[in-house]
């Protein structure tokens, strides 16, 4: 068997008790369908319309369970509009996801076990989405899977892809090969063992130790051997990254958080900014991650046809309704109120982001049924002077600083 299956076979990733499903639903990065909808389809999709998701890669069903309950709660009661599906080589990974639809009741996923390498002749149709989430890095052939999953796009469909990133794992390949060097030819439980001592009596100055954003093999076995005891792992840097995506024939769209990868939210300089202006998204972004030297994995929105700025969501129109993600709009706005900054805490940076004045009186109103357009009416109404163009750009640049930690994603009227 392939070493990589194996693993996976052995401890499925990432460990989850499909008890949990009863109390909580796990959101993240990449496949939130409010942010996809924002990176992807310029926030107009229409989820009671059919819409058809693959998870490839899908593990213990992270990315498959959210993705089919918020379809589901899309579409509405007896509602079939949306549908997953998943696939992973592991059978004990499918287990565990099956396992967890069952407890939530979900019966728009079908599961899949093969590799993302044969999906061509799979015969499973095409996607409107593609997530693909840790799972690239760890090909044999990384553009060959890419390759495969771009092949079963829909002509306007879109990726959420998240591959590993190299500064912010520093420390993480030099133990990897240590642990090879150690032990590679023993059973993989037994590894796990010595790798638990190695660790425990790394000298100061090593690089693993001393980088403290890493954390994920304190987790648990299965996180611990996805870190430290990969058969085959590889980390992208942005220029890679972009370079895996346009060989697929595909256009990157947007990273994410966006203001990790601007170099403004790290540097004041204008005579380095300026320089840092006249380039293009993707190499500000590569300047940004060698700055910051933080960031331990990339998530990518990628898209078989268009470009940022046709496919990413815009404060433009009265009809955009602001959505936030995981924060209440009155509680942010109070938290902000005093200082006008907006603070994040991104793997051991702290970043602050200035508001403008009137974002308090914006956050308070945002509630994910609010247009724009109300919203403005509203201040309108309490200061007359107060027009579209002045309230506009206030919310650009609320908007920025929020979007920018990707807490902020906007929604439109469908097309
Ligand atoms: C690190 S886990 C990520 C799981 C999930 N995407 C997540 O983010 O929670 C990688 C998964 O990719 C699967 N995998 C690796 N190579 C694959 C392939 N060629 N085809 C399908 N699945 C594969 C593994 O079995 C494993 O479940």
């Amino acid at each position: 068997m392939d070493p990589v299956a194996a693993q996976y076979e052995a401890y499925p990733y990432p460990a989850r008790d499909p008890a949990a499903e009863k109390t909580r639903l796990i959101v993240g990065s990449p496949s939130n369908l409010p942010e996809l909808n924002h990176y992807l389809f310029a926030g107009r999709r229409d989820f009671t319309r059919p819409f058809r998701a693959l998870v490839a890669g899908g593990g213990t069903g992270d990315a498959a369970i959210m993705l089919a309950q918020q379809l589901a709660d899309a579409s509405g009661p007896g509602g079939d509009a949306g549908e997953v599906v998943y696939l992973d080589l592991s059978a004990a990974a499918r287990k565990t996801a099956e396992a967890r639809a069952e407890v939530r009741g979900l019966d728009n996923i079908s599961f899949h076990t093969g590799s993302l390498l044969d999906l061509p002749e799979l015969d499973l149709g095409s996607f409107d989405y593609i997530d693909c989430c840790g799972v690239l890095h760890h090909l044999e052939d990384p553009p060959a899977g890419l390759a495969a999953l771009a092949a079963v796009l829909a002509e306007d469909g879109g990726l959420g892809l998240m591959v590993y990133a190299p500064y912010g794992r520093n420390g993480v390949y030099p133990l990897q090969a240590m642990l090879r060097q150690l032990a590679g030819d023993l059973p993989l439980a037994e590894r796990v063992g010595l790798a638990k001592r190695l660790i425990a009596g790394l000298p100061e100055t090593n690089a693993f130790r001393r980088n403290p954003f890493l954390g994920d093999h304190r987790r648990g076995d299965a996180e611990l051997v996805d870190l430290l005891l990969h058969a085959r792992d590889r980390a992208y840097t942005v220029p890679e990254l972009a370079e895996l995506v346009t060989g697929a024939g595909l256009a990157p769209i947007a990273l994410v958080e966006p203001a990790r990868y601007r170099p403004e939210t790290y540097l004041a300089a204008p005579a380095v900014l300026k320089r840092l202006a006249a380039l293009d998204w993707l190499d500000r972004a590569a300047f940004a991650e060698r700055l910051a030297g933080n960031v331990k994995k990339h998530v990518l929105y990628a898209a078989s046809t268009g470009t940022p700025e046709t496919r990413v969501a815009a404060p433009e129109d009265p009809e955009a309704v602001p959505l936030l993600f995981d924060l209440e709009g009155p509680a942010l706005a109070k938290a902000v109120q005093r200082d006008l900054t907006l603070k994040a805490e991104f793997d051991g940076l702290t970043l602050r982001f200035p508001l403008p004045r009137l974002a308090p009186a914006i956050l308070q109103r945002i509630d994910g049924r609010r247009s724009l357009g109300a919203i403005h009416e509203e201040l309108h109404a309490l200061d007359a002077s107060l027009d579209w163009t002045d309230f506009l750009a206030q919310f650009r640049e609320t908007f920025a600083a929020l979007n920018g930690i990707n807490r902020l994603f906007l929604r439109q009227p469908p097309s």
